[in-house]
């Protein structure tokens, strides 16, 4: 079966760039991405297109090249399933906030309306792909739902989960070291497989095309997340104890990660991962083993979470503690709000946990990032519900330059690893801060040394 037209559903975080890059590499198929937000529609129909609401490196050279030719972003949902031959479904997921599963589960929610929506409008068959990470076993209820509330319409569910990061989401598109495909193993279930695969090979060598059943699938999506964030947490853990023994943690990092066992990447100490994607993943393959009975399990992959918690709030401790044990009325600069840098993502950032830990404290925030907006900060803060938006507003300010942010200041975080940081003029920085002036590089990002030669008073993650 050769497809001619895509619909996805979700103009987000993962549907724009992944749709934006099968367009690009695929002009033969026209690709349409549908939203029921509207503002995110239009700004991806933006006619300058620096504008899209995704910030991702060389995103907005692809969509430029594919937009109106053959990748279109539109409201217009049920007109792009019913032409679809093959049908994304890449809407967020998000940890479920209320009810049996609160805090733990992901809520399907979207999911299964996304699932509703097809069957009623679906006239012709359709293969369905999984892109939202899910649960193992979601195909399932997807499954169930198009076939009880379908005309008759035979669907066909493929799981293809997504690994690209952000920052690099274009880069991991266009050159992934694998692309995961999972469907049932029977002679429909392989045809909708082989389908998905000619697509990715107009780019992707077929040696990196892996094919299993879906539920390998599903799970594997799970897995990898929950691995990744398990060495982020391992080498946080050994940080707390190399600050005691005055081992250096990246001496450490680079000394086992020279083992090819081990390997060098994600062995990078930090404040804490974030991101929208290794706490909620993590968090659910927990709740899915407790559903299970395994309790052992359950344990072990949520300790990854204990220590990253752990790490954010020590950081906050450290801050407080170093500064006289009193931070109330004194001024904090932020650099950094974004959970990682290139990316204006503030999601699940470790900066947020830092901040509001602060503010309890009743210190005064200003904060510098080279993408994120204030509204942004203000929304993360208030999502976490700790005091009234009022009050988040008035400790909380952003700063339009680093500079800006920093004077006056008794105190310096860097929560995100922005390169710019690096290049600053630390020594006009330091002469325009209160002295003691403190410097806490939550990302081992800067030149201890240089620092301590101006006159900081510094600490890093994991140096003793
Ligand atoms: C993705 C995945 O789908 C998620 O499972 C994964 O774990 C993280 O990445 P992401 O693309 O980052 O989510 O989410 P988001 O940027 O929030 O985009 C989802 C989009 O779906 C939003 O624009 C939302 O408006 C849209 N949506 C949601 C719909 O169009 N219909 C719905 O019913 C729900
Ligand atoms: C992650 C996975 O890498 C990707 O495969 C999956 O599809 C989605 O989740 P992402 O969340 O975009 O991608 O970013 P990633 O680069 O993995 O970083 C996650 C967090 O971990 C960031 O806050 C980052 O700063 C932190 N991190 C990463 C560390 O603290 N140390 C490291 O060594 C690596």
């Amino acid at each position: 079966m050769k497809i001619k037209n895509i619909c996805c559903i979700g103009a987000g975080y993962v549907g724009g760039p992944t749709m934006a890059v099968i367009a690009q590499k695929c002009p033969h198929i026209k690709v349409t991405v549908v939203d029921v937000n509207e503002d995110r529609i239009d700004a991806w129909n933006d006619a300058n297109v620096e504008n899209i609401p995704i910030y991702e490196p060389g995103l907005s050279q692809v969509v430029a090249e594919a937009r109106g030719r053959n990748l279109f972003f539109s409201t217009d949902i049920d007109k792009a399933i019913d032409e679809a031959e093959m049908i994304f479904i890449s809407v967020n997921t998000p940890t479920k906030t209320y009810g049996v599963g609160k805090g733990m589960a992901a809520d399907l929610k979207y999911i299964e309306l996304s699932a509703r929506q097809i069957a009623e409008v679906s006239r012709t068959d359709k293969i369905i792909v999984e892109k939202s990470t899910l649960p193992v076993r979601t195909a399932e209820t997807i499954k169930n739902i198009l076939d009880n509330v379908g005309n008759g319409v035979k669907f066909q569910i493929l799981s293809n989960p997504e690994f690209l990061a952000e920052g690099s989401a274009v880069e991991n598109l266009l050159n992934p070291d694998r692309v995961l495909i999972g469907g049932e193993q029977t002679e429909e279930g392989k045809k909708a497989i082989e389908a998905l695969v000619e697509i990715y090979s107009n780019w992707i060598p077929k040696d990196r095309l892996l094919t299993t059943n879906v539920w390998s699938s599903e799970l594997s999506k799970l897995t990898a997340n929950a691995f990744l964030a398990q060495r982020i947490s391992s080498i946080n853990a050994m940080s707390e104890l190399c600050e005691k023994t005055e081992a250096d943690v990246e001496e450490v990092a680079r000394a086992i990660g020279s083992d090819s066992r081990i390997g060098p990447r994600f062995l990078k100490a930090s404040v804490g991962f974030g991101g929208s994607c290794f706490q909620k993943d993590i968090l659910n393959l927990v709740y899915i083993a407790r559903s299970y009975g395994l309790q052992e399990v359950a344990d072990y992959w949520e300790q990854v979470i204990i220590i990253n918690n752990h790490q954010r709030s020590r950081f906050s401790r450290l801050i407080v503690q170093s500064l006289f044990n009193t931070v109330s009325g004194k001024k904090i600069a932020f650099l950094g709000w974004a959970f990682k840098k290139d990316t204006n993502d503030t999601r699940e950032s470790a900066a947020i946990y830092v901040a509001d830990a602060l503010i309890d404290e009743q210190a005064d925030i200003m904060v510098y990032d080279p993408k994120v907006r204030s509204e942004q900060m203000y929304a993360d803060l208030d999502y976490l519900d700790s005091r009234d938006s009022a009050e988040n507003r008035t400790k909380l300010m952003a700063a339009e330059d680093p500079y800006a942010a920093c004077e006056g200041a008794h105190a310096i975080a860097i929560l995100t690893e922005w390169d710019e940081f690096k290049e600053y003029d630390w020594k006009r920085i330091y002469e325009n801060m209160q002295k003691p002036a403190f410097i806490f590089d939550g990302r081992n990002i800067l030149d201890l040394k240089m620092l301590r030669k101006i006159g900081f008073i510094s600490y890093a993650i994991g140096k003793g």
